[in-house]
């Protein structure tokens, strides 16, 4: 009976422990992201309580606190990780200054609150997504120094939050709609 008695308390606790842990930690999840992208890209200097990064942003959202800005300019990675998506309170990305190639992933638009992306300094390569248009809070695009081309359709003009868009050294034929120029500079 006795013996029962604590497998069922040492049950209950472990249980009960698991599930706090569970609910309080969107934060740790949040850090744990983040260091898989440090050890699979061989991005020095990763500290467990992620917000102490000089890189790294957190701010308190419906009272848990969560990741919102990272910057991993020149940190020499070549490919953008998947798995951002999942930090799913970021306001603010900055790739620039890196070797990322190949077109420029549709991915972002998973990311609902995203307000500033910087890309520029890279070698993408390509079209400029009109998946950027999906990004309901876009305010800041930067794209400049790759190699794109193509249109920057008018559609950029109706989004109600872009301020800034950046798109100079690009291809020679990066083609700017006539609205994105008068509305955002050349
Ligand atoms: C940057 O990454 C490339 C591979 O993508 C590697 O060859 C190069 O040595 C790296 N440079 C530095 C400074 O780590
Ligand atoms: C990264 O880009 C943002 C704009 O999105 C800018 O405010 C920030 O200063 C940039 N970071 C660095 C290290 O230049
Ligand atoms: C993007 O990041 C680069 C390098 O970190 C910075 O020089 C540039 O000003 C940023 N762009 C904007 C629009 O803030």
């Amino acid at each position: 009976m006795k013996h029962l008695f604590w497998s069922l308390a040492l049950f209950f606790c472990f249980n009960h422990s698991i599930a706090i842990v569970r609910a309080t930690n969107k934060l740790t999840r949040d850090c744990e992201i983040l260091k898989g992208i440090y050890d699979s890209y061989k991005i020095k200097n990763f500290e467990s309580n992620c917000c102490d990064m000089e890189n790294v942003d957190c701010e308190s959202i419906n009272s848990e606190t969560r990741m919102t800005r990272l910057d991993l300019s020149y940190t020499n990675i070549s490919e953008i990780p998947k798995n951002i998506v999942n930090l799913d309170e970021l306001k603010k990305i900055n790739f620039s200054g890196n070797n990322l190639n190949g077109e420029i992933p549709s991915f972002f638009s998973q990311l609902p609150h995203l307000e500033e992306l910087n890309l520029s300094k890279n070698k993408f390569y390509g079209q400029i997504p009109k998946s950027f248009l999906d990004i309901k809070n876009l305010a800041l695009l930067d794209i400049s120094d790759n190699r794109l081309f193509g249109i920057i359709p008018s559609d950029f003009c109706d989004m109600e939050t872009l301020k800034i868009i950046k798109y100079h050294n690009n291809m020679n034929s990066v083609y700017p709609s006539t609205c994105i120029r008068e509305k955002f500079g050349l």
